[in-house]
């Protein structure tokens, strides 16, 4: 089952998810609707409730997170599956380790990866532009930027992979997403609406943190 967008909001109320990672998730679901749309264009057949329910909540266990050390798109994957939330819990448990196959088609668990890599705070970036931010954030020593230059490589990869088939470049990304924001019509749209509505009433009405 994958839950509707209203579901999903609260989902991140339940969990008391921060305004802020709620902000980021919302621009990581709009960005992988985009591409998802784009992708389909191209012959391929996304489900654009997976990519919306799985952007919005990719980062659900983040801040609980914070303190236990846990692995947050792990523990955001148990939560989910706990719920009977599996296809959901596919995609957010890989948001941070992929296992990338270049000769397998595209999919919903590439595309939200992928987004959340364009995605810094509620800013759509570059790759070049989040590796450095996520240097800075998380390349303590050695062996984290390590990590780091692996998944900037694999990301890389990604993205080519993504946007081969299409007839737009990756800096096109932020003026897609912008039109989108315009459009009045098609099913993006109606998600980017959606989404809007409950991410205001979210910050309207935070919860207890
Ligand atoms: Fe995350």
């Amino acid at each position: 089952m994958i839950p509707d967008l209203e579901a999903s909001f609260s989902l991140l109320r339940e969990y008391r998810v921060p305004p802020h990672i709620v902000g980021h998730s919302v621009m990581v679901a709009k960005v992988s609707l985009v591409l998802g749309e784009a992708v389909n264009a191209a012959g391929r057949r996304q489900d654009f409730a997976l990519l919306a329910a799985a952007g919005v909540l990719h980062d659900i266990a983040k801040f609980a997170t914070l303190k236990t050390g846990e692995d947050h798109a792990q523990a955001g994957a148990d939560w989910l599956e706990d719920r009977g939330l599996k296809s959901v819990a596919r995609v957010v448990g890989q948001h941070v380790r992929l296992q990338l196959d270049v000769d397998k088609p595209v999919d919903e668990v590439e595309l939200v990866f992928y987004a959340d890599k364009r995605v810094q705070h509620e800013k759509i970036v570059t790759l070049e532009q989040r590796f450095i931010d996520l240097r800075h954030r998380y390349g303590r020593n050695r062996e984290a930027l390590g990590s780091l230059e692996e998944m900037k490589a694999l990301t890389t990869a990604l993205e080519n992979k993504i946007f081969r088939p299409l007839s737009w470049v990756p800096g096109e990304v932020e003026s897609r997403v912008a039109a989108a924001e315009g459009n009045r019509h098609g099913h993006v749209a109606d998600y980017f609406r959606q989404m809007s509505v409950l991410h205001q009433k979210y910050i309207d009405n935070q919860p207890d943190i």
